[in-house]
């Protein structure tokens, strides 16, 4: 006979904190918004954490390398989509990992016999204005000078005349050599007042860029979340079909993440894929498995799937029809809350300390705020990411105000049937839907007005740190006469209530 769970599945929207004892030194400044990803032990610190508990989901409409550059310099990091060719996401994470290393190599290159007309083509499709001359045009070519938007007047100079005759050559260019330290480099840079410092091999050969924009981007992003030698960090979704090529490709382009896309991660697929994963790469890549709803799926993916970080949700994403089309999920409040209590049960059994992620339904600040309150250890958002500038998707203008495509992978127009392992029934139903959603501003905007509110209530709990705040955590249930109360009452609000002039 079935088993029936009596306990209604709760949703994040039924709770609020009660506030703890807040101390003097309880402000916002000294909170600590660090969080693990990878699972660790009470001796060992993890192999990765993040410095702020927000990462993208692995969708379309969400994650590109965009995406993944802007959040991983503010300390998160994105899942990039794998419901596309090997070669391409591979590509993405790419992007990615050059994006930024101190030491940048080159890709917008000139040869001495190029034309004016040929390095503002070059600059026009890279969009970069510095462009080093080699004698061959190649990254690594004999370096002979350089050329920058200030070494011509594009309407008043001869367009077809060589770069030789306008770049700043070789033996006026101040350069460093392979070896020195980044910080060096940025000496150098400050002491020659110089945007830009080329770095060379013995043989004079071009090996890589230092940007002063760089420095300063750093500067102003101190969360910046960057691995051992100092490039963003950058995570990718895969499947449990194709793993066996995708794995290794994304491997190789340098991928920090990996994490298993999946509506129902509690499968002998998931643990195959994870399983194999692991013994061709050991712990040298952080592999997240999911999506379950209680203690059996998470315990299954960690004891047989030796899984990093768990996943947790069915049906509660806003663009989510699963639990409608097959009647499967669970409020996602009650599911964090039981995957996280077998979580903790499993540390005090064994010592290791799985991360668990909360994924999908977060409508807003608020439930961010009490899924980590409950022990989530960060959570994965679409919609919250969708509505940015670096989603991947193009602004479209609806009766007068600005929206972006949003659509679930599950949905016929992402079409990824291996997220539900639909192979066989091809795309008979839908599980998630097309949609639009708001921009609402830049990733660095959004996440900047969540952390602030985040690192506030988390003072109001007396805590420092994400670990203290879900110690300290006291939440009641309310109920829908509550809920009312906590929104605006009695009162005609000027926004709302009262019809503007216009
Ligand atoms: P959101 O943050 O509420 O928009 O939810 C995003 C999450 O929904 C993703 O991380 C996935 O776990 C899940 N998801 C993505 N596409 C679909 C779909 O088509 N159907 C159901 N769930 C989806």
């Amino acid at each position: 006979m079935a088993k029936i769970i009596n306990e209604v599945s709760r949703t994040f929207s039924e709770y609020l904190l009660l506030p703890r004892l807040t101390k003097t030194f309880h402000t916002p400044t000294n909170v600590s918004l660090k969080t693990p990803i990878a699972k660790n032990s009470s001796e060992k610190e993890p192999r990765l954490s993040l410095n702020i508990p927000f990462v993208s989901a692995s969708m379309q409409s969400v994650s590109g390398s965009e995406m993944a550059i802007s959040l991983a310099r503010r300390g998160g990091c994105a899942f990039i989509f794998c419901s596309q060719p090997i070669e391409q996401q591979a590509a993405m994470v790419s992007r990615v990992k050059t994006h930024k290393a101190g030491f940048v190599p080159s890709d917008s290159n000139l040869r001495p016999d190029n034309t004016l007309n040929d390095a503002i083509a070059l600059r026009k499709k890279t969009g970069h204005s510095t462009m080093p001359v080699t004698h061959d045009g190649s990254k690594n070519g004999q370096f002979l000078g350089i050329l920058t938007d200030k070494d011509f007047w594009e309407y008043e100079d001869d367009l077809e005349a060589p770069v030789l005759e306008f770049m700043t050559k070789k033996e006026n260019v101040v350069y460093g050599s392979v070896g020195i330290s980044l910080h060096e480099a940025n000496k150098l840079l400050r002491k020659n007042k110089k945007e830009c410092l080329p770095i060379l091999d013995k043989n004079d050969c071009l090996h890589s860029l230092v940007f002063k924009k760089d420095y300063f981007d750093h500067m102003n992003n101190p969360d910046e979340l960057l691995d051992r030698k100092k490039r963003l960090v950058t995570g990718a979704g895969v499947n449990t079909h194709d793993y066996e090529d995708r794995v290794p490709a994304l491997i190789n382009a340098g991928v920090d993440v990996l994490c298993f896309d999946s509506s129902d991660g509690y499968s002998e697929f998931q643990k195959n894929a994870a399983i194999w994963t692991r013994k061709k790469f050991g712990d040298q890549i952080v592999v997240g498995g999911g999506n379950v709803v209680d203690g059996d799926g998470f315990r299954y993916l960690v004891e047989e799937a030796d899984i990093d970080f768990v996943k947790v949700g069915i049906g509660g994403g806003s663009i989510c029809i699963t639990r409608e089309q097959k009647g499967i999920g669970r409020g996602q409040a009650s599911a964090l809350t039981a995957v996280v209590a077998e979580r903790n049960k499993y540390f005090s059994e064994t010592g290791i300390y799985i991360p668990v992620c909360s994924d999908g339904g977060l409508a807003n600040d608020t439930q961010i705020i009490i899924a980590l309150a409950m022990g989530a250890d960060f959570v994965m958002m679409g919609r919250y990411f969708a509505m940015t500038t670096e989603s991947p998707t193009p602004r479209v203008s609806i009766g007068g105000r600005m929206y972006k495509p949003y659509w679930g992978e599950g949905s016929n127009r992402a079409r990824n049937w291996q997220r539900y392992n639909n192979e066989e029934a091809g795309m008979k139903f839908e599980e998630g839907i097309d949609a639009y959603v708001p921009i609402v501003g830049s990733v660095r905007e959004v996440l900047s007005v969540t952390t602030t509110k985040l690192k506030s209530t988390m003072c109001n709990m007396g805590s420092l740190t994400l670990k203290e705040f879900s110690d300290n955590a006291v939440l009641t249930r309310i109920s829908e006469q509550s809920f009312v109360e906590g929104g605006t009452s009695n009162v005609l609000s000027v926004d709302k209530d009262i019809p503007r002039e216009v």
